[in-house]
């Protein structure tokens, strides 16, 4: 009896701020169209390797990746040369063995965050909602996906141009964090970036960019998720037409036929 009432108390607690946060501040996140979204969507490999770019020249100054290892990137569609190219080009990271920083090898992550209170951004695709209603029921979610990929871009691209000071930091109006006000200054402009493949370096091209590179490192092995997801429900669907067929021959004799 008691047991339960500590469940009980223990879920009301753990449901209170979570739909008070969602009834309260929560931003306005726009609802992008991935191209790895729905039961078949897949990446979209320019894309991906448009966000790495925007990563590497943008956000690695503050952000960390530390849970990627760099090798992942053949991932992209990169050689093995070309990644070993560009890990030697842009990190450098501390050797115990050598008690000095050496330039990054495909087997060392990316680096971890520079110390200056931003996130590690990983995990960060999945570690935010986009969508919480109605209500903080996050019935949308079933419709629209988490939305964690279309929170980050909406994030990049929701800044309204006003600051304001509070206890010697500057904060950003931006609509889609929660409570409107966040102290990372807007990291992206208007080409920004030049992107090889003629892409356009607007803002809102950008932040799609970098969302979808981040659903990635967040989850890289989604395809192959979505693959056996498929596959189980062929087969439980096969599974399901034989067993009634089974069930329907064992009870025959007893049930319906009449035989005489
Ligand atoms: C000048 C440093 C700096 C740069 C560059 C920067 N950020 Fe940030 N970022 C921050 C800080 C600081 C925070 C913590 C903000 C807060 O919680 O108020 C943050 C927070 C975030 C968050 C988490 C927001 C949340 O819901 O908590 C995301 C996502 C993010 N940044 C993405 C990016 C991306 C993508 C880029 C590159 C396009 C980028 N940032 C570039 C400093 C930076």
């Amino acid at each position: 009896m008691f047991k339960k009432l500590a469940i009980g108390a223990a879920f009301a607690l753990a449901l209170t701020p979570a739909a008070s946060f969602a009834a309260g501040g929560e931003g306005h996140v726009e609802d992008f169209h991935f191209s790895f979204e729905g039961p078949f969507g897949t990446w979209d490999q320019n894309q991906l390797q448009r966000g790495l770019q925007v990563y590497t020249e943008v956000c690695a100054a503050c952000h960390g990746l530390q849970y990627v290892p760099l090798r992942d990137l053949e991932a992209l569609g990169y050689s093995e040369e070309e990644v070993i190219a560009y890990a030697a080009a842009n990190f450098e990271v501390f050797d115990p063995e050598l008690d000095d920083f050496r330039p990054a090898i495909p087997t060392d992550h990316f680096p971890a965050n520079n110390g200056v209170g931003a996130p590690d951004l990983s995990l960060m695709a999945k570690a935010r909602a986009g969508f919480h209603g109605p209500y903080g029921l996050g019935i949308n979610q079933f419709f629209k996906g988490m939305g964690g990929a279309e929170y980050i871009a909406s994030l990049m691209d929701g800044y309204t141009g006003e600051e304001k000071e509070e206890a010697g930091t500057i904060l950003y109006e931006n609509k889609a964090f929660p409570g409107g006000w966040i102290s990372m200054a807007p990291p992206l402009s208007e080409d920004q970036v030049e992107f090889s493949d003629g892409h356009p370096a607007t803002v809102e091209a950008m932040s799609e960019d970098i969302a979808a590179f981040l659903m990635w490192t967040a989850e890289p092995k989604m395809m192959e998720r979505k693959y056996s997801g498929f596959v189980g429900v062929i087969f439980l669907s096969v599974l399901s037409v034989l067993l009634y067929l089974v069930n329907k021959r064992l009870w025959a004799g007893v049930k319906g036929k009449k035989t005489v």
